[in-house]
């Protein structure tokens, strides 16, 4: 069972963001609620935006809120991450290479995760560089017959908020497509950058944009809207696979409510 957290938006000293936000508190109600899983999680995937601003001091809170968790962490970073910094925060954890982008790839029992970093540093869009690209298609045809988990933070797609779509994945998408169309082990492609759960099919496979633990943006179906966000319920993505049903996504609020009570 793998668990899905999207855009923690860590700050170093724990204050609200944008006033109304206290991601911090909330990264931490996160973790008590992967904590209260049962059957407990395989590990723990992070589809960027793990941090605020990309500091260093950023990193450390984040570790520092992350240390309960006694299975295995893997992130991309998203659009407010920085590079270097997320590297050397990750660095003893061994699954992300020296130097260039923070792609990776492991197997976890009968899957293949590819993880793929589209940061553009200053930039809000996502690019997937050429050797980004040639990450994902080798990791695929390195194990063609592994169902696969491909992650990155900004969707190839539009999903009909228009101040997110125009910070999409704006480059390399088309390629992207290629290449998945290519490997039909890929049993689904993930996602976060838009806060909210968003289910689209992408070169014929289920791309699932991931909720935040933190705010949420507002469902505003409009061509030309304000970007605009809310604190509607924060919540998470569950993958569940068995080689004999396959892949099942589910969304899991944070926060417990009453409950549950038998039929
Ligand atoms: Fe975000």
């Amino acid at each position: 069972m793998i668990v899905q957290i999207s855009d923690l938006h860590v700050t170093s000293d724990g204050h609200a963001v944008c006033g109304v936000v206290p991601t911090n508190a909330m990264a931490k109600r996160a973790v008590g609620a992967i904590l209260r899983l049962a059957p407990r999680p395989d590990l723990v995937l992070v589809s960027g935006d793990l941090t605020e601003h990309g500091e260093p001091e950023e990193y450390a809170a984040l570790a520092n809120l992350l240390s309960p968790l006694p299975m295995p962490v893997y992130a991309v970073p998203g659009n407010h991450d920085r590079r270097e910094a997320m590297r050397s925060a990750f660095g003893n954890a061994g699954f992300l290479a020296a130097q260039g982008p923070l792609n990776f790839t492991i197997d976890a029992g009968p899957l293949r995760i590819v993880g793929l970093d589209s940061l553009v540093e200053g930039k809000s869009h996502g690019v997937l560089l050429p050797e980004t690209l040639d990450h994902l298609d080798r990791s695929l045809t390195g194990a063609p017959d592994r169902p696969a988990l491909v992650m990155l933070h900004h969707p190839p797609f539009v999903c009909g908020i228009a101040h997110m779509d125009k910070i999409r994945l704006l480059d390399g998408a088309e390629e992207l497509g290629r290449i998945l169309s290519g490997h039909r082990q890929v049993k689904r492609l993930i996602t976060g950058h838009v806060h909210r759960p968003v289910l689209f099919t992408f070169a014929g496979i289920p791309c699932q944009i991931a909720p935040s633990v933190a705010h949420q943006v507002a469902l505003e179906l409009t061509l030309d809207g304000p970007a605009s966000f809310t604190l509607e319920p924060p919540s998470m993505l569950i993958h569940r696979f068995d080689e004999a049903h396959g892949l099942t996504t589910h969304m899991a609020y944070v926060d417990s409510a009453p409950g549950p009570y038998r039929f």
